[in-house]
């Protein structure tokens, strides 16, 4: 092979192997191989000075070098690649072979899922959902709820009262709005709504009480009103929706016991209890020794309350009662600390549900 050709090979195939990245290799292509003024397209020119008989010889290398340093570059080409997608899945950017990160789905509340629950026991019961204000009037608070202010039974519920911007906001010395220590005051808003319609209806809500936060209470708390208004509507109505939810919500074989109370807007008041659901009755830390778990507040609405409402107590009757939602919830999970409920703590949020 003529001498300037394999020195050009051999000077072309060294410099391919420093080519490491494709910017040194197009540098190279360039420099070898390019049409205009590459080593080899300078090599050919060398052609038309040689003696005849050379030419054949001299043409036929040039074009083997050719085909060799086309062939080397490829090669080379390929290699770079490769080497750059190894690095590339290697060097730590990107390790497709890690598990996968998933997304933090959130879930419903403890306290949504002990709603839920309960308002589906009582719809098969054949009662509808009513949504009531949180922030109400005293009237509605108290005195529609046969609470007038100087009555004494005002000091069962510790209130928040809001300020108002409106000067003279006030009657007898009271601001007008509070924020609802109980769900009650919807019982007056269904009522007058309704009337003279018969009423079943459930009203779940957020209460407020001015009180010391303890593992047992919170300022803030959910509670479930139910109210029924009809004719001839009696006290074993009551007492049989409380036993069947009791039944529904923690076993078929629940018992149910009625103790006589006091609330202003119900007459006769009672509160009903079930047996532990724990002891079944024996006496345990859950129940406090006693064998019994409170279900609810309740009674008969009260004359005055329904005549409040519009409906005529000599014609209509009704039963009301209130239960507490995240207590239900602390039962079936062993929860000791209402706290835990509004304390936005994921650690405690994420094991329901
Ligand atoms: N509102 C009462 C409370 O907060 C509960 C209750 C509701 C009692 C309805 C009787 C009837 O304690």
């Amino acid at each position: 092979m003529h001498e300037e050709l394999s020195t050009l090979k051999n000077q072309a195939l060294a410099g391919l192997a420093e080519a490491t990245d494709a910017g040194a290799l197009e540098a190279w292509r360039i420099k070898y191989l390019s049409r205009k003024g590459g080593a080899l397209s300078e090599a050919m020119k060398v052609l038309g000075g040689l003696p005849r008989e050379e030419r054949p010889a001299y043409g036929q290398a040039a074009n083997e070098v050719k085909i060799a340093l086309e062939a080397a570059f490829e090669e080379r080409q390929e290699a770079l690649k490769a080497a750059a997608l190894a690095a590339e899945l290697g060097g730590g950017a990107l390790d497709v072979t890690l598990p996968g990160r998933p997304p933090a789905l959130g879930r419903l509340h403890i306290t949504t899922q002990s709603l839920r629950q309960i308002y589906a026991i009582y719809a098969e019961m054949g009662f509808q959902v009513y949504d009531a204000p949180d922030v109400e009037t005293d009237d509605y608070n108290f005195g529609w709820l046969n609470i007038p202010p100087y009555h004494p039974a005002r000091d069962m519920w510790e209130t928040f009262w809001v300020t108002q911007a409106t000067a003279g906001a006030t009657t007898e010395g009271s601001p007008l709005l509070v924020m609802r220590t109980h769900t009650s005051p919807g019982q007056i808003r269904v009522m007058r709504e309704r009337c003279p319609e018969p009423i079943r209806v459930i009203l779940p809500g957020k209460c407020y009480r001015y009180e010391q936060v303890t593992a047992r209470s919170e300022h803030q708390f959910y509670q479930l009103e139910g109210l029924a208004v009809g004719r001839g509507i009696r006290l074993t109505d009551l007492i049989g929706t409380l036993q069947q939810f009791a039944r529904r919500m923690y076993g078929a074989r629940r018992r149910l016991r009625v103790r006589g109370s006091y609330f202003p807007f119900t007459e006769p008041s009672i509160e009903a209890d079930m047996d532990c659901i724990l002891c079944g009755g024996k006496g345990c830390g859950v129940c406090k020794h006693t064998g019994w778990l409170e279900v609810a507040g309740a009674g008969m609405v009260h004359p005055i309350v329904l005549r409040n409402g519009g409906y005529d107590p000599d014609v209509y009757s009704g039963f009301a009662f209130g239960m507490g939602v995240e207590r239900p919830a602390m039962l079936k999970y062993m929860i000791n600390d209402i706290r835990y409920f509004y304390g936005n703590d994921l650690r405690f949020l994420g094991q329901f549900g």
